[in-house]
């Protein structure tokens, strides 16, 4: 069915799906390694890209490529490759990207394990970085060097809730020929089209937002250019960070209600700040819907919603923090986000613990910020969760 033209929610039920020959009404689990060839002329074919048809899972799969096509649409990009996680996605990027002496720019609070894999693991190589604050994009400016070859960018920024002008950056990074990338997973497509805004790669944790039910751990690019999107399918195959299709399966039935879960998750996220942000207890909250967030003009521009992810602190700070998320009864204290289940943790001694304490007060991270991903649940059932629980601390 040919939905290039039709609206996301559309989009979201039919793209990429394919009809299979038994009229199959979802994308079946096509849980098989390898694909039979009619004969060795049809292999070699396949093999030299003369013809269609799948070879092989970790090259291509049909349940797999159903989510590709289907997330590559919801992203206005030209074709999706979907990775084993969101760190696989990030992987592929960095190798295919970034040689040595390449330099990289990107968010200072980014997402731990993305900074991490180039400061202990790409340096290595002779990569080097400047992880600056990208909400004020003249530091991306004065940050730009010869061999820039990337401005990766998180926006908002996981837990620091920072905004980039995706726009503003992609023009300073393209005028000294740097590719932007952009992680996405905090808006998810449904509210941020990175790629519209400028950016030449977007892509996700699909483990958040696009599956939407804790899970499934999974990742998914989305390229632009014909030439970048085949030398990324090649690093993933390459390096067999593949999805698998029984994963790619779950997300395929997990994207299908993507708008419905981000409308009902934002909704709750609202009030639920707000009343935060009233709480004689509560030091400090950011949610990009708040008219207190630094970047909320911004942010109305630039995504078409607020999501569902506060960060705050409580006066007490970390003490008060932790005392907190060991009350809590209806949040569940764990790390991850975007599923339709309210999570709480605290990133400092958990997803940001890779940081260095300097690393993330410098990007906004201090010890007592506390992450709470808000789910779909009744929200005054919410609210009078953390009522109990700020009661108690
Ligand atoms: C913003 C962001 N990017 C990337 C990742 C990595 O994704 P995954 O855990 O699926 O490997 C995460 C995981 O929490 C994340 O929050």
């Amino acid at each position: 069915m040919q939905t290039k033209d039709l609206g996301f929610n559309t989009k979201m039920v039919h793209a990429g799906h394919p009809h299979d020959q038994y009229g199959s009404a979802v994308t079946p689990i096509y849980q098989t390694s390898t694909f039979a060839f009619d004969n060795a002329q049809t292999g070699a074919d396949r093999f030299a890209g003369r013809a269609d048809g799948f070879i092989y899972t970790r090259i291509g799969n049909p349940t797999i490529c159903a989510l590709e096509k289907n997330v590559a649409e919801l992203e206005n990009g030209t074709e999706g490759i979907a990775t084993a996680s969101g760190m696989g996605a990030v992987s592929v990027i960095y190798m295919a990207l970034l040689s040595q002496g390449a330099h990289l720019v990107s968010t200072g609070s980014v997402y731990g394990p993305s900074r991490g894999l180039i400061e202990k693991q790409f340096s290595r190589f002779g990569v080097e970085y400047s992880y600056v604050d990208t909400s004020d994009v003249e530091n991306i400016r004065t940050s730009m060097r010869p061999n820039t070859k990337m401005v990766y960018l998180e926006s908002p920024s996981n837990p620091a809730m920072l905004v980039t002008d995706i726009r503003a950056a992609s023009d300073v990074a393209h005028r000294h020929g740097a590719l932007v990338v952009v992680d996405n997973t905090f808006a998810s497509p449904y509210l941020q089209k990175p790629l519209d805004l400028g950016a030449d790669i977007v892509f996700h944790s699909v483990t958040k937002f696009i599956n939407g039910h804790a899970d499934v751990v999974g990742g998914i690019i989305v390229a632009k250019d014909v030439a970048v999107c085949k030398h990324l399918r090649t690093m993933m195959v390459t390096l067999g960070v593949n999805m698998d299709p029984h994963q790619a399966y779950l997300v395929n039935r997990g994207v299908k209600t993507l708008s419905l879960r981000v409308e009902r998750a934002q909704e709750n996220a609202m009030k639920i700040a707000r009343w935060l942000e009233a709480h004689p207890k509560v030091e400090w909250v950011r949610y990009v819907g708040l008219p207190s967030h630094p970047q909320h003009e911004l942010v109305k521009r630039q995504m078409s919603g607020f999501g569902s992810m506060i960060s705050f602190e409580l006066k007490g700070g970390y003490e008060a923090g932790r005392n907190l998320m060991d009350n809590v009864r209806l949040a569940t204290l764990a790390v991850s986000l975007g599923g339709v289940e309210t999570l709480i943790e605290h990133p400092a001694s958990m997803t940001h613990a890779a940081m260095s304490q300097a690393d993330r007060l410098e990007g906004g991270i201090t010890d007592g910020l506390v992450r709470y991903s808000v789910g779909i649940e009744d929200v005054e059932d919410l609210i009078a969760d953390l009522e109990q629980a700020i009661a108690k601390v």
